[in-house]
């Protein structure tokens, strides 16, 4: 079959729906996969499906009612805003930009849209964290009294823990800025800890562990209430897909992505 021209609307669609909705590229552009340029390259390639059916330049398509699809993953459920999951290697910051020109974590991603870090990992911590433009999602995320669960594993100093120190890590240590919360504590080995908390205080897994006198050398988050990644590499990101959306805003109540919300 002959490819339509850019610009031209696949021979099988009728007149009405040749003129309807905007431009597949410009709508994979819009919820952050990419330059139209490189949009254009995956139609082309074949990885864009609307409605199951391969899709092919110059196809239009109406953001409400047509279900596209890049590699069998949904591109998004709104509109303009994009949620990318970011394997945040040492020595890069959280935020939007730093003055002594040091990389942040908006570096990692595609420069447009613009977009933020979802709460900190500290310079030294690695692991998973959410970069997105989507403010709903990111309150919901960081509001205490959501409680979110993340999963770190800690390398500590000095180990073995013993058997106390594990019992008061797990039922709350007393902070400067107070008790914490109950937090799961296991030791897979000696001297490496999985830590799973519910708050997010400044260094908490750091102030933890000092707290018990077992000081961390390495920390890695490993996971963020249901979202795991265990192939994506330091310095890499993905989008996370519709199913993630849908459990996250479940565990969150964000509302908007989960059915019924
Ligand atoms: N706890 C810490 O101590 N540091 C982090 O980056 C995250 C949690």
């Amino acid at each position: 079959m002959t490819q339509p021209h850019q610009g031209e609307q696949p021979w099988y669609l009728d007149d009405a729906e040749r003129a309807k909705g905007e431009r597949l590229q410009k709508v994979l552009a819009a919820h952050g996969w990419g330059s139209r340029r490189v949009c254009e390259e995956m139609i082309a390639s074949g990885r864009v499906t609307v409605n199951g059916l391969t899709a092919e330049l110059g196809r239009r398509v109406d953001v409400e009612s047509d279900d596209v699809e890049v590699d069998g993953v949904p591109i998004g459920v709104k509109p303009g805003l994009v949620h990318y999951l970011v394997n945040k290697p040492r020595g890069v910051i959280c935020s939007v930009g730093d003055p002594h020109g040091r990389p942040t974590i908006v570096d990692l991603v595609p420069p447009e849209p613009r977009v933020h870090p979802v709460g900190r990992l500290d310079l030294d911590t690695e692991g998973l964290i959410v970069v997105t433009n989507d403010g709903a999602l990111t309150n919901a995320i960081t509001h205490p009294s959501r409680g979110v669960e993340k999963e770190y594993l800690a390398s500590v100093r000095r180990g073995p823990v013993s058997p106390g120190a594990l019992r008061t890590l797990r039922q709350g240590v007393e902070l400067d800025d107070g008790l914490t919360g109950p937090a799961d504590v296991s030791q897979p080995e000696p001297g490496l800890l999985r830590i799973t908390i519910h708050e997010g205080r400044n260094r908490q897994v750091r102030r933890m562990c000092d707290a018990v006198g077992h000081p961390v050398e390495r920390l890695v988050r490993v996971r963020i209430g249901p979202i795991r990644d265990r192939s994506l590499s330091p310095g890499s990101w993905r989008h996370l897909d519709a199913s993630e959306l849908i459990a996250l805003s479940l565990e969150t109540g964000a509302g908007g992505y989960a059915p019924g919300t």
